[in-house]
């Protein structure tokens, strides 16, 4: 029954991986009371930081132009559905574009700077408004034509076992998604809350943040964030969750 469903996305470009039938939020994974907490309007902790993201947005660039002037003063002008594409290849820049590069790219040249470093609290601040803006809707990342290079290079960084401790990402969030590790269910990893809240650093964490935490964890010298191989790593892990809806912010451990 679930099956075909699939079928159609797949001839649109839509990663279709093997357990596309079984994919699960990390929301499915967490206590009842972790779900109640995410899911609280005003309890969820994560929203301080899209709080912190929209008053960035209302805020003047070098050029005294704000997002808000072009995209509405609580973003109501961003299409919701594109958010969810992301990341999208870009024709012109010959790359893959992540949705907070795209943030960077429009302080950069929509609003004169000045730059947001990728791995700073502003860029983060204003991907968890800009995602969350998307919540509910379904992930839908492109995997055809020139996107296909870049999946296929996260795929396999995804399968490559790293550090000291020598184990892949598919070890851990493929085979034995569901077990407890060191008190902790293990979940598929998937990226639908991201940018999350995490309870065990109070801190919120992108999917770049949350990649170099599991590196660290394998005594792995992490990629650093906005780098080429955390981008492909971006695109596998998000098109790898497709179907699944926004969460951001999730509320994670
Ligand atoms: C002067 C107008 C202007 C300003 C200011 C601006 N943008 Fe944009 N933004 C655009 C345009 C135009 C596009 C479409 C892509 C392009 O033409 O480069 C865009 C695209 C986007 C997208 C992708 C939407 C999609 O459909 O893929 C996002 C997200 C975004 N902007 C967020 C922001 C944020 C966040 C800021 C402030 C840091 C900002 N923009 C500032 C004009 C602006
Ligand atoms: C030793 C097991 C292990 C390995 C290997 C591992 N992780 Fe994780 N990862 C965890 C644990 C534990 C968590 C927190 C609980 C959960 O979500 O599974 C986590 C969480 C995550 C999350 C957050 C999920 C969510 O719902 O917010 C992502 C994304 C993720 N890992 C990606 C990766 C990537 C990419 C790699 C490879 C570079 C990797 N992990 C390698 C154990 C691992």
């Amino acid at each position: 029954m679930m099956r075909w469903r699939f079928i159609p996305l797949t001839l649109l470009g839509i990663a279709l991986t093997a357990g596309a039938a079984g994919v699960r939020s990390g929301y499915e994974y967490l206590l009842p009371e972790t779900r109640a907490l995410q899911d609280d309007d005003f309890g969820n902790p994560g929203l301080a930081m899209v709080d912190e993201g929209r008053a960035l947005f209302q805020r003047a660039g070098a050029n005294g132009k704000a997002c808000a002037d072009c995209h509405g003063t609580g973003g109501e002008r961003l299409d919701v559905h594109a958010i969810a594409r992301y990341p999208v290849f870009d024709q012109e820049r010959k790359r893959p574009i992540t949705l907070r590069e795209r943030i960077r790219l429009c302080r950069s040249e929509k609003q004169a700077g000045p730059a947001l470093s990728y791995a700073g609290r502003k860029a983060l601040a204003l991907e968890t408004f800009v995602r969350h803006l998307a919540r509910g809707q379904p992930v839908a990342v492109e995997i055809g034509g020139p996107m296909a290079a870049h999946y296929e290079a996260g795929r396999k960084l995804f399968h490559t076992r790293w550090g000291q401790v020598d184990i892949a990402c598919h070890q851990c969030h493929d085979n034995h998604a569901g077990q407890h590790f060191r008190g902790q269910t293990l979940t598929q990893g998937q990226t639908n809350g991201l940018p999350a809240y995490r309870l065990a650093t109070g801190e919120v964490a992108g999917a770049h943040e949350r990649f170099r935490q599991c590196m660290h964890k394998l005594r792995a010298e992490p990629f650093a964030i906005g780098s080429p191989e955390f981008i492909d790593l971006e695109v596998y892990a998000n098109a790898r969750g497709n179907g699944l809806p926004i969460e951001t912010p999730g509320v994670r451990y």
